[in-house]
């Protein structure tokens, strides 16, 4: 959910305007990939290396993270036999204020039809370490891909078909390395608060439009061969 911090700069307003209307934006990004039958979600909400903004910043982001999930998320659960919600990331570094607001907000409902994970305080480089060490601490000595797959904070989720990526920067950020390695990647301009109807529609359609071979052949290619 990239671009906030520039949406603000851009309306003369201060950083955390962009991080509120970000939140604002998110009810609607939820439900148009449910219209599009997108059973599984992950928002990137705060990373590992998010602590090194200002304190202020961070604090203003935890507190307005809290007050979603006060306010917005398990309402929404509560509401809505059809949707979970799971934090996946290191809870352990949260205010214990913020830790059991997520966990009273994913112990409402598991294995529902729609499922939006929170990544909070979540790096892909930590958790592949963490998914090693409880491995490990399980008794394996060895791991395998399946293995490590169960370790990871998204094993209830398939790996992702498509990352996007708002904001226009060219990178991962840390963000699912194990899962997105046949994911198809979508970078675009938009900042996220204004990331609705009109560029969803765009990424869908670029999506579809895509050929995916997994590391294979395409099957029309494959004919011409023979
Ligand atoms: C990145 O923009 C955005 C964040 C670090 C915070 C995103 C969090 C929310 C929108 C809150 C939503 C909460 C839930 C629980 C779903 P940036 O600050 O890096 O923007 P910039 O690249 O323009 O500086």
């Amino acid at each position: 959910m990239d671009g906030n911090g520039r949406w603000a700069k851009r309306r003369g307003l201060p950083r955390t305007e962009g991080h509120k209307a970000g939140a604002k934006a998110v009810a609607e990004v939820i439900k148009m990939f449910r219209e599009y039958g997108v059973h599984h979600i992950t928002l990137y909400a705060f990373s590992t290396e998010n602590w090194k903004r200002p304190p202020e910043e961070v604090d203003a982001l935890m507190s307005l993270i809290y007050r979603y999930v006060d306010k917005v998320v398990i309402p929404e659960i509560k509401k809505n036999d059809q949707l979970c919600v799971r934090f996946i990331g290191d809870k352990s570094r949260l205010s214990d204020k913020l830790r059991k607001k997520c966990i009273e907000a994913e112990e409402l409902a598991v294995g529902r039809p729609f499922v939006c994970n929170v990544a909070l305080n979540y790096g892909g480089r930590d958790e592949i370490v963490h998914a090693v060490n409880s491995a490990l601490a399980d008794g394996h000595t060895e791991v395998s891909e399946e293995i490590l797959s169960k370790y990871m904070y998204t094993s209830h989720s398939p790996d992702p078909d498509l990352v996007i990526r708002t904001g226009g920067d060219f990178r991962i950020s840390n963000f699912l390395l194990w899962q997105s390695a046949y994911s198809e990647f979508i970078i675009t301009d938009t900042m996220w608060p204004d990331f609705g109807r009109a560029a969803i529609e765009k990424c869908m359609a670029e999506f579809y439009s895509r050929r995916r071979r997994f590391g294979g052949l395409d099957p029309e290619d494959a004919e011409s061969e023979e």
